[in-house]
């Protein structure tokens, strides 16, 4: 079974990759898609998501990393795939991809989406919240590895 995980991944985050890791030895090929065409300003371009991305997910052979922009249910048929992989941490999470997927079915009845629980000690982490303790110097180390949080260092030195 090949599956998609898509996201913004500015940047990759320790929860985004336990869910990757289980998500690999569930399915045959995950491929990690990474969001292009957003109105949001992200802090990593693209290739720099893809470059962190691929450096932590290069012992997982199964696993492949891409960017797709427009429509995931687009992406997914192109693919080929399965089905969509999204992790849920919270109630707010559940309540956001159920009306994701609602939307997602609307376009494209063919796509199934399997819903991972984010193990319990990733329950609080994101991109965002990444973002911010690194822009105010803060430890990241609990929320990305150790080469985003280099890089998460670098961002915010270079344009203070
Ligand atoms: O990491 P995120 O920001 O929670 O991921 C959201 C993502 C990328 C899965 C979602 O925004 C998406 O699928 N966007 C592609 C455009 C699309 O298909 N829009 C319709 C569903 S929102």
């Amino acid at each position: 079974m090949k599956v998609i995980f898509p996201g913004s991944f500015d940047p990759v985050t320790r929860g985004h990759l336990n869910i990757i890791v289980r998500a690999s030895a569930l399915f045959d090929e995950v491929v990690v898609a990474v969001l292009v065409n957003q109105e949001k300003r992200q802090l990593f371009s693209t290739p720099e998501k893809i470059e962190m991305l691929n450096e932590l997910l290069y012992d997982y052979h199964n696993v492949t990393v891409k960017e797709f922009s427009g429509l995931l249910v687009d992406f997914v048929q192109n693919e080929k795939a399965n089905a969509v992989v999204r992790g849920i941490r919270t109630a707010a999470d559940f309540d956001y991809e159920r009306q994701l997927s609602l939307l997602n079915h609307s376009l494209y009845s063919g796509m199934e989406e399997i819903f991972l629980l984010t193990d319990a000690h990733y329950a609080h982490v994101s991109s965002s919240f990444a973002r911010e303790v690194a822009s105010f110097g803060g430890d990241v180390s609990g929320l990305v590895t150790e080469n985003v949080a280099r890089r998460l260092r670098a961002k915010f030195n270079k344009t203070s």
